[in-house]
């Protein structure tokens, strides 16, 4: 039977349409994850709120973006036995109101913005930890209930609070710096173990610091399976600007790593980089020389799997700096890369020009505030005044 001229022609429109859809595919060495959450520009910008973070949906408009973890569950075990969750100006637990009896705030207008990233192709997980000390276990037992609440309230399960409504997020990602080493792999195992008997796909991913063995990460990271780790090279030694010093830039000790230790072998290894200077203490470069930086480490090591920047925010205040780089590394997407040319001009990284805040934290962790200019000494500024006292 042949089709009418209309149908056919949009039915030929749609699978053209899926296909030139870049859906997120682990096994890449072109992916860009970009943490969104946090408002980490309007943190350092505090008058220019044009440019504070915007909905999610904003960074899912074209082909940029593969992955976004949003940041952060920062609690682990609130109100009712339950997480909390803060997304800086979007969703909080003071302007969003919470589900009764849990301080989990009632993120759900966020769902659609989740599907329509999700429809294009991207992958959005609940990135846990964070600057706060509020993540740890006392137990295996505890972290593996830890990993049913997370299924049923972010991920695949069902609960009556469920802060994102039906969306259902892909995975989770993990950014401990305090709290707690321990049995962080029983809770990953848990999660892991529920999505199988749900026949879905979940994704594990997590951001030590460039410090080898990072002192937080270590013990989780050998013991549990990752898809893809985003290694922080920034605020350390080991950070981008020393890239051409082989006793600082450690990337080969991450793709041994990779390669020897991690349960999961097809690991894949990101490059973590601040998204602008005022995104992170110190370790900012521009997108030619983290452009010619990746290019150099894909065609070095077969663990490369792409870069990871901090934050969203800040990548649309730096001039759409991951379209820039997402463009750079889209060149010679396999194995064998070319030396990618860009537009910027190359500065020398200068971290004296990056303004100092929250140095000992893993990210660049900070509220917003309408009334206060964030400081290197008062880093955390709530939203509103009205808003409880940080536990960071
Ligand atoms: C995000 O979307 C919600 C729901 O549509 C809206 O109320 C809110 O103002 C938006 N936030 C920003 C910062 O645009
Ligand atoms: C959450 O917010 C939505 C509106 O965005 C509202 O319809 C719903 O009743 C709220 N849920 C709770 C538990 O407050
Ligand atoms: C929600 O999930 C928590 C943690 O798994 C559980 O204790 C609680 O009973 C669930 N509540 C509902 C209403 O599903």
């Amino acid at each position: 039977m042949m089709l009418p001229f209309w149908l056919a022609s949009g039915l030929a429109a749609l699978s053209f349409g899926a296909l030139s859809v870049a859906a997120y595919d682990p096994s890449r060495t072109d992916n860009l994850a970009v943490y969104w959450g946090q408002n980490s520009y309007g943190a350092t910008h505090s008058g220019d709120t044009a440019n504070y973070q915007k909905n999610l949906s904003n960074y899912c408009q074209d082909d940029t973006i593969n992955a976004i973890p949003m940041a952060f569950a920062n609690v682990f075990f609130g109100a009712g036995g339950l997480p909390s969750l803060d997304l800086s100006n979007i969703c909080n637990v003071v302007d969003s109101g919470v589900f009764p009896g849990t301080n989990l705030p009632n993120c759900t207008f966020l769902a659609k913005d989740i599907k329509t990233c999700q429809s294009k192709g991207k992958i959005v997980t609940l990135s846990l930890g964070g600057a706060t000390g509020a993540a740890g276990f006392s137990s295996a037992g505890q972290a593996s209930a830890f990993g049913d609440t997370i299924w049923n309230v972010f991920l695949g399960g069902k609960n009556a609070t469920r802060p994102f409504g039906d969306a259902e997020l892909d995975g989770i990602d993990l950014d401990i710096e305090g709290g707690g080493t321990q049995y962080f792999d029983s809770f990953v195992k848990r999660v892991r173990d529920l999505a199988k008997a749900a026949n879905r796909k979940v994704y594990v991913t997590g951001a030590p610091q460039c410090t080898f063995p990072d002192a937080y990460m270590s013990t989780v990271l050998n013991a549990a399976e990752f898809d893809a780790v985003y290694v922080q090279f920034y605020n350390n030694f080991c950070s981008l600007p020393n890239f051409n010093n082989p006793s600082a830039w450690n990337f080969g000790q991450w793709d041994s790593w990779a390669k020897k230790t991690s349960l999961n072998k097809d690991v894949k290894i990101f490059i973590g980089a601040p998204a602008a200077s005022s995104a992170a203490g110190s370790g900012y470069v521009d997108a030619a020389t983290l452009a010619k930086i990746a290019s150099e480490t894909r065609s070095k090591y077969s663990s490369f799997g792409g870069i990871m920047l901090w934050d969203a925010s800040q990548a649309y205040g730096n001039n759409r700096f991951d379209k820039a780089v997402k463009a750079a590394l889209g060149q010679g997407g396999s194995a064998s890369a070319t030396t990618p040319s860009s537009s910027s001009a190359s500065a020398k990284p200068s971290s004296a020009s990056s303004i100092k805040i929250a140095k000992s934290a893993k990210f660049t962790y900070l509220r917003v505030s309408t009334s206060a200019i964030p400081t290197q000494t008062s880093a955390f500024v709530w939203a509103k005044s009205s808003a409880p006292t940080p536990t960071h």
